[in-house]
């Protein structure tokens, strides 16, 4: 395109200028894997976030087009793109928050623990990447298996002498989104008046919807209870069916992950009273990594939330995850510790 005069025109650093004088707050976010099925809407969405000052997207492919796209939106954020391994690094360097979305998505037949052998990889280079970039960036890591990539990374940052396990959050919200979604259609309700803890992990029976805990407080029924524990269980695997083929959760996965994210983001701002469901580094059980409800604040995990009150439904299914979900902590944790 034809170049701009030069005086009309303020350049993505004149406007970062402009923003670090106090014009506008705002933080450095970067996407990985931003040109992808997720990494897109959840690019339009935190363009559009008044909180994001920058906006880093990196990817292995498009990301020059989806950059010249987004940069259109009469939103303040600046867009740069960062296109393959060699662009890692600049990608990264300064970032408040890195939001990763990379890898491959499931098809029709497969667990997400059939993703391991190519997101495993894709998942480590990153971390390798955010440890020596922006090592104290809050990490979101969306890639699956999160039940298997969230140790993998908190490994790689080990290694690395840079882990703060209260930076490090796995990225559950989608699950916590679908609970709602599902129980306001069950009780009538509004879906925004909902909130459903989802604790445990990311697949199948690890995800355990807290149904006992839910607000506002209603009776289900037994059948009730089993429709919803499997919806929500299972509400990844519905997604990947009706694409046949042709993916898995994209637009309301891109929602979740931005939610997530501005949560993160008023945390780091000093908002207090920030709590979401997130699989984290903690101690509310045996295991080392487990989904949880957290408050955030302005060092990342201020406050790791116990289980709560369970009931005898919901005690069975946390006895039935933990064999599943030790089992992928540790194939993570092995990855790094003796690579294959
Ligand atoms: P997609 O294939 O549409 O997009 C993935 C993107 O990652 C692509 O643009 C690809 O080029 C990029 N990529 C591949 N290797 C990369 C690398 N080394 N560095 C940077 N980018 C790289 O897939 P999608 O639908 O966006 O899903 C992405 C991941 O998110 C999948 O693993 C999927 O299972 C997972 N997911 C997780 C949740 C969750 O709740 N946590 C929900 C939905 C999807
Ligand atoms: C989801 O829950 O939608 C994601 O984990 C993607 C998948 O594979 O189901």
């Amino acid at each position: 395109h034809m170049e701009a005069p030069e005086r009309n025109i303020m350049t993505g650093v004149e406007r970062e200028a402009t923003r670090a004088r106090g014009a506008a707050p705002g933080f450095k976010v970067a996407i990985l894997g931003a040109a992808g099925g997720i990494g897109q809407p959840l690019s339009l969405l935190m363009k559009m976030s008044p909180l994001v000052s920058t906006l880093h997207l990196y990817d292995v492919f498009n990301t020059p087009g989806v950059v010249a796209d987004l940069s259109h939106t009469n939103t303040s954020a600046v867009v740069r793109g960062f296109l393959g391994n060699d662009q890692l690094g600049p990608a990264l360097d300064g970032m408040d928050l890195v939001i990763i979305p990379a890898g491959v998505p499931r098809k029709p037949g497969m667990t997400r623990d059939d993703l391991f052998n190519i997101n495993a990889g894709i998942v480590r280079t990153l971390i390798e990447g955010v440890a020596k970039h922006c090592p104290r960036a809050i990490i979101n890591i969306i890639s699956n298996p999160v039940n298997s990539t969230v140790p993998i990374a908190a490994e790689v940052l080990k290694k690395a002498g840079v882990y703060d396990p209260k930076r490090l959050f796995g990225v559950t919200t989608l699950d916590v989104v679908r609970a709602n979604t599902f129980v306001a259609d069950v009780i009538g309700v509004d879906p925004k008046m909902v909130d459903v803890p989802v604790l445990g992990g990311h697949a199948g029976i690890t995800i355990l919807p807290i149904l006992s805990q839910a607000t506002p407080k209603f009776t289900f029924t037994d059948k009730e209870v089993a429709y919803l524990t499997n919806r929500i269980q299972n509400g990844g695997t519905e997604v990947v069916e009706a694409k046949k083929g042709a993916g898995s959760a994209t637009l309301s996965m891109a929602y979740a992950a931005a939610k997530f994210a501005e949560s993160c983001l008023r945390a780091l701002q000093g908002e207090s009273g920030i709590v979401e469901c997130a699989y984290v580094d903690c101690e509310v059980t045996e295991l080392p990594f487990f989904a949880t409800k957290v408050r955030i604040g302005r060092s990342g995990i201020e406050e790791i939330y116990p289980l709560g009150p369970l009931n005898a439904h919901e005690r069975e299914g946390l006895e039935k995850l933990k064999p599943e979900l030790h089992e992928s902590i540790q194939k993570g944790v092995k990855f790094v510790q003796n690579p294959p």
